[in-house]
């Protein structure tokens, strides 16, 4: 909840900008270091959700890992106060660069998600005579019944190595004394919000257990990736970090000795950010009003991109109620937060919240026709 006091705040500061509520922040963080000290799960932030360098240092004061996809989030992470013994490397597109830097900083391991990419760290690591730790990204083939663009578990997804692969895998990595493979990776897709999807992976995720048993590899770590879903319509819920802990404690038969590691990124993120705009102009359509504010997709991308909804408060407004479209400034028809939605009467300079945007909301900005960064602000600031 935005509070009055904030609120009135809020008008000293250039809009748009992220507001981040640390309070919420660290609420989230605590239910997370909580269950999984319960489980004994493994947390890796996933950086990419979120790499603000004052957010990950509070999310790295809790001892959580990093779950990178880049050289530079490695960095940052480090950075951070992330210890680089808790650092996973993944991602389709590893350059030799990034493999090489990686292998230097001794992160944990590299998710692998092709043969000829454990070639390629084999070759890195035998030059620098290291031994790089992998695991493998494996396509389970569950559907995480999300948004096509985010969903990465299918037969036509690029992401991880399929099955039919394993035994081909299996072979060339006998042959190479470089590598040292640890586990097995999973991320079947993003903001999937059906606890089902969950337990399909983990009937998999058995099966596979099973496969790798009976040839004799050890695992010592399953890595189920990351994928909670928040509630978009209700920013103020906490993530279900307790459902699905249990859900994971009962479908997942780990062996003796086996960690089980997540990468959470939206669940840790999502809900303490609001993007906060002003309203520059109402306009009448034909058919709608329009509210155009100050911040646009490039600010946040997610409604353009993945017709995603996130929760719009007029906070500065209590008058009559009137449906709107709120539209941002940038010359693209998709610049637009959301349709016909029921707003108090809505005036030029008005404050309105783009609530649940803590995660893929700064991190995917971009500079698209000129435009500034949003700015940032935390509420230990105001
Ligand atoms: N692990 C891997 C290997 C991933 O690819 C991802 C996200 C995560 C963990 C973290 O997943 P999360 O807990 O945040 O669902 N930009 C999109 C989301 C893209 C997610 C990409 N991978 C959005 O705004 O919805």
């Amino acid at each position: 909840m935005i509070k009055k006091n904030q609120i009135v705040k809020f008008r000293d500061h250039h809009t748009p900008f992220y507001y981040y509520d640390l309070d919420v922040l660290k609420s989230t963080l605590t239910t997370l270091r909580k269950e999984s000290k319960n489980s004994g799960y493994k947390i890796h932030y996933a950086l990419k959700a979120n790499a603000n360098p004052r957010i990950l240092k509070i999310i790295s004061s809790n001892g959580f890992g990093a779950d990178c996809v880049s050289w530079n989030e490695i960095d940052a992470a480090i950075k951070a106060g992330f210890d680089p013994s808790k650092i996973a490397f993944a991602g389709v597109g590893k350059s030799d660069s990034e493999i090489s830097n990686a292998l230097e900083a001794g992160i944990f391991c590299f998710n692998c998600e092709s043969i000829p990419e454990i070639e390629v760290i084999e070759q890195i690591a035998a030059k620098k005579k290291k031994t790089a730790q992998i695991a493998l990204r494996i396509n389970p083939l569950v559907d995480a019944h999300t948004h096509k663009y985010i969903t990465t578990g299918i037969e036509e997804s690029k992401f991880g190595i399929h099955t039919w692969e394993l035994d081909n895998v299996l072979s060339v990595l006998s042959k190479m004394k470089h590598i040292q493979l640890i586990g097995m990776h999973f991320h079947i897709g993003s903001q999937i919000t059906k606890m089902s999807v969950f337990k399909s992976l983990c009937t998999h995720i058995n099966e596979l257990q099973d496969w790798f048993s009976n040839r004799g590899v050890d695992i010592k770590v399953v890595n189920v990736g990351g994928g909670l879903g928040i509630d978009y319509e209700n920013p103020e819920r906490a993530p279900l970090f307790a459902e699905y802990f249990n859900l994971l404690n009962e479908f997942i038969d780990l062996k003796p000795g086996q960690e089980l590691h997540l990468e959470p990124g939206r669940s840790v993120i999502g809900q303490c950010g609001s993007l906060i705009t002003k309203v520059l102009y109402i306009k009448n359509g034909c058919n709608t009003i329009f509210a155009i504010v100050d911040a646009g997709m490039t600010d946040l991308i997610r409604p353009a991109l993945y017709q995603a909804h996130h929760k719009i408060e007029n906070l500065t407004s209590k008058g009559s109620i009137y449906r709107y479209d709120v539209v941002g400034p940038i010359c693209e028809s998709s610049d637009t937060f959301a349709k016909f939605i029921v707003l108090p009467e809505t005036r030029r300079g008005d404050i309105i919240a783009i609530r649940s945007a803590g995660a893929y909301g700064e991190a995917m900005a971009s500079r698209y026709n000129l435009r500034d960064l949003p700015g940032v602000v935390f509420s230990d600031e105001l």
